[in-house]
Protein backbone atom coordinates (compact mmCIF):
# COMPACT_ATOMS: atom_id res chain seq x y z
CA UNK A 1 0.00 0.00 0.00
CA UNK A 2 1.09 3.25 -0.83
CA UNK A 3 0.66 6.25 1.06
CA UNK A 4 1.04 9.92 -0.34
CA UNK A 5 2.26 12.39 2.73
CA UNK A 6 1.24 16.18 2.56
CA UNK A 7 3.94 17.37 4.60
CA UNK A 8 2.64 20.45 5.98
CA UNK A 9 -0.49 21.70 7.84
CA UNK A 10 -0.70 25.26 6.29
CA UNK A 11 -3.87 26.07 4.83
CA UNK A 12 -4.40 26.38 1.15
CA UNK A 13 -0.46 24.24 1.07
CA UNK A 14 0.76 24.16 -2.78
CA UNK A 15 2.16 20.57 -1.23
CA UNK A 16 -1.12 19.34 -0.73
CA UNK A 17 -2.22 20.13 -4.24
CA UNK A 18 1.16 18.36 -5.32
CA UNK A 19 0.41 15.68 -3.51
CA UNK A 20 -2.71 15.30 -5.44
CA UNK A 21 -0.78 15.34 -8.97
CA UNK A 22 1.10 12.81 -7.87
CA UNK A 23 -2.13 10.47 -6.86
CA UNK A 24 -3.44 11.37 -9.80
CA UNK A 25 -0.84 10.10 -11.65
CA UNK A 26 -0.38 6.76 -10.16
CA UNK A 27 -3.88 6.31 -10.67
CA UNK A 28 -3.58 6.67 -14.26
CA UNK A 29 -1.02 3.84 -13.79
CA UNK A 30 -3.56 1.96 -12.11
CA UNK A 31 -2.34 1.96 -8.67
CA UNK A 32 -4.62 3.16 -5.68
CA UNK A 33 -2.54 5.68 -3.51
CA UNK A 34 -3.64 7.03 -0.04
CA UNK A 35 -3.36 10.60 0.61
CA UNK A 36 -2.40 11.79 4.34
CA UNK A 37 -2.44 15.73 4.74
CA UNK A 38 -0.68 16.39 7.87
CA UNK A 39 -3.61 19.37 8.22
CA UNK A 40 -5.08 16.47 9.73
CA UNK A 41 -3.44 15.83 12.70
CA UNK A 42 -4.86 16.51 15.76
CA UNK A 43 -4.12 19.97 16.96
CA UNK A 44 -3.27 18.38 20.18
CA UNK A 45 -0.34 16.06 18.87
CA UNK A 46 1.98 17.91 21.08
CA UNK A 47 1.09 17.22 24.08
CA UNK A 48 -1.48 13.75 23.40
CA UNK A 49 0.44 11.71 21.07
CA UNK A 50 4.34 12.19 21.80
CA UNK A 51 6.46 10.07 24.42
CA UNK A 52 4.37 7.01 24.80
CA UNK A 53 0.46 9.03 24.28
CA UNK A 54 -1.91 7.69 22.16
CA UNK A 55 -5.55 9.62 21.51
CA UNK A 56 -8.40 8.83 19.68
CA UNK A 57 -7.44 10.86 16.61
CA UNK A 58 -4.26 9.76 16.21
CA UNK A 59 -4.78 6.27 15.95
CA UNK A 60 -6.41 5.81 12.27
CA UNK A 61 -3.67 7.67 11.29
CA UNK A 62 -0.89 5.34 13.11
CA UNK A 63 -2.94 2.50 11.71
CA UNK A 64 -2.76 4.05 8.03
CA UNK A 65 1.11 4.57 8.89
CA UNK A 66 1.34 0.88 9.91
CA UNK A 67 -0.17 -0.82 7.19
CA UNK A 68 1.74 1.94 4.44
CA UNK A 69 4.71 0.07 2.60
CA UNK A 70 5.58 2.64 0.53
CA UNK A 71 5.53 6.44 1.35
CA UNK A 72 5.80 9.94 -1.13
CA UNK A 73 6.68 12.59 0.83
CA UNK A 74 5.71 15.61 -0.68
CA UNK A 75 7.52 18.32 1.47
CA UNK A 76 8.11 21.86 1.32
CA UNK A 77 10.74 24.37 2.08
CA UNK A 78 10.65 25.78 5.36
CA UNK A 79 13.58 28.04 6.60
CA UNK A 80 15.41 26.29 4.54
CA UNK A 81 14.31 22.78 6.01
CA UNK A 82 11.25 20.52 5.94
CA UNK A 83 8.80 22.06 8.03
CA UNK A 84 8.15 21.22 11.90
CA UNK A 85 5.28 19.28 12.08
CA UNK A 86 6.48 16.63 10.01
CA UNK A 87 9.46 15.83 12.35
CA UNK A 88 6.72 16.21 14.90
CA UNK A 89 4.33 13.54 13.02
CA UNK A 90 7.40 11.08 12.63
CA UNK A 91 8.42 11.85 16.50
CA UNK A 92 4.67 10.78 17.16
CA UNK A 93 4.44 8.00 15.07
CA UNK A 94 5.27 4.09 16.98
CA UNK A 95 8.68 3.61 16.44
CA UNK A 96 10.33 1.69 15.47
CA UNK A 97 7.67 -0.68 13.33
CA UNK A 98 6.04 2.75 11.53
CA UNK A 99 9.06 3.56 8.89
CA UNK A 100 11.58 0.52 9.44
CA UNK A 101 12.07 -1.78 6.46
CA UNK A 102 10.21 0.78 4.48
CA UNK A 103 10.50 2.23 1.48
CA UNK A 104 10.27 6.47 0.52
CA UNK A 105 10.09 8.66 -2.65
CA UNK A 106 10.84 12.47 -1.42
CA UNK A 107 9.54 15.79 -3.45
CA UNK A 108 10.94 18.94 -2.14
CA UNK A 109 9.12 22.32 -3.43
CA UNK A 110 9.79 26.20 -2.60
CA UNK A 111 8.61 29.15 -3.83
CA UNK A 112 12.46 30.02 -3.99
CA UNK A 113 14.94 28.77 -6.05
CA UNK A 114 16.60 25.88 -4.68
CA UNK A 115 13.66 23.33 -4.30
CA UNK A 116 14.59 22.48 -1.04
CA UNK A 117 17.24 20.44 -1.57
CA UNK A 118 18.78 21.01 2.19
CA UNK A 119 15.18 19.91 3.45
CA UNK A 120 15.25 16.54 1.32
CA UNK A 121 19.03 16.03 2.76
CA UNK A 122 17.76 16.91 6.23
CA UNK A 123 14.76 14.38 5.76
CA UNK A 124 17.18 11.77 3.73
CA UNK A 125 19.37 11.50 7.44
CA UNK A 126 15.90 11.10 9.19
CA UNK A 127 14.58 8.32 7.02
CA UNK A 128 18.07 6.74 7.37
CA UNK A 129 17.86 6.50 10.74
CA UNK A 130 14.50 5.26 11.29
CA UNK A 131 15.57 2.48 8.51
CA UNK A 132 13.30 4.05 5.90
CA UNK A 133 14.55 3.25 2.54
CA UNK A 134 14.69 6.28 0.07
CA UNK A 135 14.46 6.21 -3.41
CA UNK A 136 17.72 7.66 -5.05
CA UNK A 137 16.04 9.60 -7.37
CA UNK A 138 14.58 12.97 -5.76
CA UNK A 139 12.70 15.81 -7.05
CA UNK A 140 13.23 19.46 -6.56
CA UNK A 141 10.86 21.86 -7.59
CA UNK A 142 11.94 25.53 -7.01
CA UNK A 143 9.81 28.08 -8.25
CA UNK A 144 6.35 26.31 -7.34
CA UNK A 145 4.31 29.37 -8.43
CA UNK A 146 4.99 29.12 -12.10
CA UNK A 147 4.90 24.93 -12.28
CA UNK A 148 1.47 24.52 -11.68
CA UNK A 149 -1.54 24.94 -14.48
CA UNK A 150 -5.47 26.01 -13.49
CA UNK A 151 -6.20 22.27 -12.98
CA UNK A 152 -3.44 22.21 -10.38
CA UNK A 153 -1.17 19.81 -12.55
CA UNK A 154 2.57 19.98 -13.36
CA UNK A 155 2.99 21.47 -17.01
CA UNK A 156 6.41 22.31 -18.10
CA UNK A 157 7.69 19.39 -19.94
CA UNK A 158 10.84 18.47 -18.04
CA UNK A 159 9.08 18.87 -14.87
CA UNK A 160 6.85 16.19 -15.65
CA UNK A 161 8.75 14.23 -17.27
CA UNK A 162 11.28 13.83 -14.48
CA UNK A 163 7.86 13.11 -12.00
CA UNK A 164 7.10 10.98 -14.31
CA UNK A 165 10.13 8.88 -14.31
CA UNK A 166 10.30 9.25 -10.17
CA UNK A 167 7.55 7.46 -10.36
CA UNK A 168 8.09 4.76 -12.31
CA UNK A 169 11.01 3.75 -10.15
CA UNK A 170 9.02 4.00 -7.08
CA UNK A 171 6.76 1.81 -8.33
CA UNK A 172 9.50 -0.93 -9.10
CA UNK A 173 11.48 -0.18 -5.79
C1 LIG B 1 7.18 28.97 7.63
C2 LIG B 1 7.54 29.04 6.18
C3 LIG B 1 8.88 29.08 5.82
C4 LIG B 1 9.26 29.12 4.47
N1 LIG B 1 10.58 29.09 4.14
C5 LIG B 1 10.94 29.03 2.85
C6 LIG B 1 12.31 28.88 2.48
O1 LIG B 1 13.19 28.76 3.31
N2 LIG B 1 12.61 28.87 1.16
C7 LIG B 1 11.65 28.97 0.18
O2 LIG B 1 11.99 28.92 -1.00
N3 LIG B 1 10.33 29.06 0.50
C8 LIG B 1 9.97 29.10 1.80
N4 LIG B 1 8.64 29.18 2.14
C9 LIG B 1 7.64 29.23 1.08
C10 LIG B 1 7.16 27.81 0.67
O3 LIG B 1 8.15 27.23 -0.13
C11 LIG B 1 5.84 27.97 -0.05
O4 LIG B 1 4.84 28.19 0.91
C12 LIG B 1 5.49 26.87 -1.03
O5 LIG B 1 4.22 27.18 -1.59
C13 LIG B 1 5.45 25.47 -0.51
O6 LIG B 1 4.86 25.39 0.74
P1 LIG B 1 3.28 25.16 1.03
O7 LIG B 1 3.00 23.71 0.83
O8 LIG B 1 3.11 25.62 2.42
O9 LIG B 1 2.51 25.99 0.04
C14 LIG B 1 8.26 29.14 3.48
C15 LIG B 1 6.90 29.12 3.85
C16 LIG B 1 6.54 29.06 5.18
C17 LIG B 1 5.07 28.96 5.54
Amino acid sequence: MITIISSTNRPGSVSLKLAKYYQSQLAIKGIEANLLSLIDLPPTIIVSDLYGKRSAEFEPIQQLVTNTQKFIFVVPEYNGSFPGVLKTFIDACSFPDSFADKKAALVGLATGKYGNIRGIDHLTGVCNYVNLHVLPMKIHIPYIKQELDENDHLFKEDTVKFVNEQIEKFIKF
